[in-house]
């Protein structure tokens, strides 16, 4: 149930579980309290009646029945004189008996009177005191003690119905306050739930509402702080790449200038040695330039992508066409997909080809797997090699730029490290999602999921 999964829910249900039971077990404790209260009164009250009796019927030689009935008319009680088989049938219709010394008190399961029993060892019967029910009180009674009973009972009555009305109210109350105390905090909780998110999102401009009721408050200032430093040190971050890259090409397109110029005015250079590492050098060095500037631009820079239906079936095989161009020893299988439309900036989409058809074919020993998967929601395309792959330790780091997996930056394979940190940064953007592992023909499988967005 989503309800039970809120730990604000919890909390709430908890707290009016606990409330319910404490409320139980005071009622219970109050029935049991009352209960014993009203036997004990009763004992005292026949008890007295009871002493009378016997006196009366056998110190002074009274007559038992007018006896009886005088001391029942004084003090409204009934008082019956049974013999011993009467007695346990009736000590047998009661659900309880409580002993008082030589009394035995008798409550019945199907009315509210008592009855108390004394044992009478001169007449081996026993005397029975018990409680009138109405209609006997009545007859006994006056109007204006009929009225007084009569008034007494619907008081009663009343006084309960208030009671039960209170208790209600009550715990109708406390719900609702707490009610609105735990949709407070999870209000206060989901705003901050939702900053959150943009931060995750790389909006780190968005900032919490700091007018929140302590701890949230402080903690709400705290996150500020955070955001604030974080969008900070990215800003620096993206003003130093950017820079640096724009920097570096200045000198890069001079010296660029110089060598062209130094060509044209010497053209036997070119049998140089030097001159021809220095033509490789800057072009080197003028791709690592581009390289960067295009990561930072999609790390760091805004989101107005140009969107168009692409068809990555197609797109791929053209790529993977012009790969095989070179690398002509490579054997290449493609399994293309029908449905193969997506709507995405088609730069995008061709930079996470061309990184990892790169890779793929510069790390196979002979063999290159390329697939495309349709799904409802999405597109996959898988892309795999036959060579030494990448340790499972090793794969997410290199998401990372300028990471990789030999630090071998100068021989045949050597690149930057920036391919497979620009393919992640671009999935991400297009809230797809990148999976390395092992591939079946044995080097490294790399997964991408594109959403279609084909509704937009
Ligand atoms: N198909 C693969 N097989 C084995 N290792 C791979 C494969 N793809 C990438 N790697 C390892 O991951 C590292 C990072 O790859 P990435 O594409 O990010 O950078 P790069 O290829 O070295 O340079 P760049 O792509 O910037 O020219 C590589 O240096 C390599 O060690
Ligand atoms: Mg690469």
């Amino acid at each position: 149930m989503k309800i039970l999964s809120s730990l604000f829910w919890r909390l709430y249900l908890s707290i009016m579980a606990a409330f319910l039971f404490m409320g139980a077990c005071y009622i219970g404790i109050a029935f049991y309290l009352d209960e014993k209260t009203a036997i004990d009164d009763f004992y005292r009250d026949t008890h007295t009646i009871a002493q009378t009796w016997k006196r009366r019927v056998l110190a002074d030689a009274h007559e038992e029945t007018a006896v009886s009935r005088e001391l029942e008319r004084i003090y409204l009680f009934r008082i019956e004189v049974v013999d011993e088989q009467d007695y346990q049938v009736l000590s047998r219709r009661a659900d309880k008996t409580t002993r008082h010394k030589d009394t035995v008190v008798l409550e019945f399961p199907d009315s509210d009177l008592l009855s108390a029993a004394y044992y009478v060892p001169e007449r081996h019967r026993w005397l029975l005191v018990s409680d009138m029910d109405e209609d006997a009180l009545l007859q006994y009674a006056d109007d204006w003690v009929q009225d007084s009973l009569h008034r007494e009972s619907e008081q009663q009555a009343l006084r309960e119905r208030l009671v039960k009305a209170i208790l209600l109210s009550v715990f109708v109350v406390v719900a609702l306050v707490l009610l609105l105390l735990v949709k407070n905090v999870s209000k206060h909780i989901n705003r901050l739930i939702d900053v959150v998110a943009d931060w995750a999102r790389g909006d780190l401009g968005k900032r919490v509402e700091e007018n929140m009721p302590r701890p949230l408050g402080n903690l709400a200032c705290q996150l500020n702080a955070m955001a604030q430093e974080l969008d900070t040190y990215t800003r620096e971050q993206k003003v130093m790449v950017g820079a640096v890259s724009h920097e570096l090409r200045t000198p890069l397109s001079k010296i660029q200038l110089a060598l062209a110029l130094l060509h044209k005015q010497t053209p036997e250079i070119e049998n140089n040695p030097f001159y021809g590492d220095l033509l490789r050098y800057s072009d080197e060095l003028e791709a690592l330039v581009n390289q960067v500037l295009t990561f930072s631009r999609l790390r760091y820079g805004g989101v107005d992508d140009v969107t168009e239906t692409i068809h990555l079936s197609r797109l791929i095989v053209e790529r993977v066409g012009d790969f095989q161009a070179m690398y002509p020893e490579t054997t290449v299988v493609v399994q293309a997909a029908q449905r193969d439309q997506l709507r995405a900036d088609p730069f995008h989409i061709q930079l996470i080809i061309d990184n990892l058809l790169k890779n793929a074919f510069k790390y196979a020993a002979s063999t290159v797997h390329v697939e495309v998967i349709s799904e409802v929601e999405s597109l996959l395309f898988v892309i795999e090699d036959d060579g030494e792959g990448i340790e499972e330790s090793m794969r997410e780091s290199l998401l990372m730029p300028f990471a990789r997996a030999d630090a071998s930056r100068n021989d045949n394979t050597g690149g930057h490290g920036l391919g497979l940190a620009i393919v992640d940064t671009i999935v991400r953007r297009l809230h797809g999602s990148l999976l390395l592992d092992k591939a079946h023909i044995g080097g490294l499988r790399c997964t991408v999921r594109l959403p279609r967005h084909l509704s937009d």
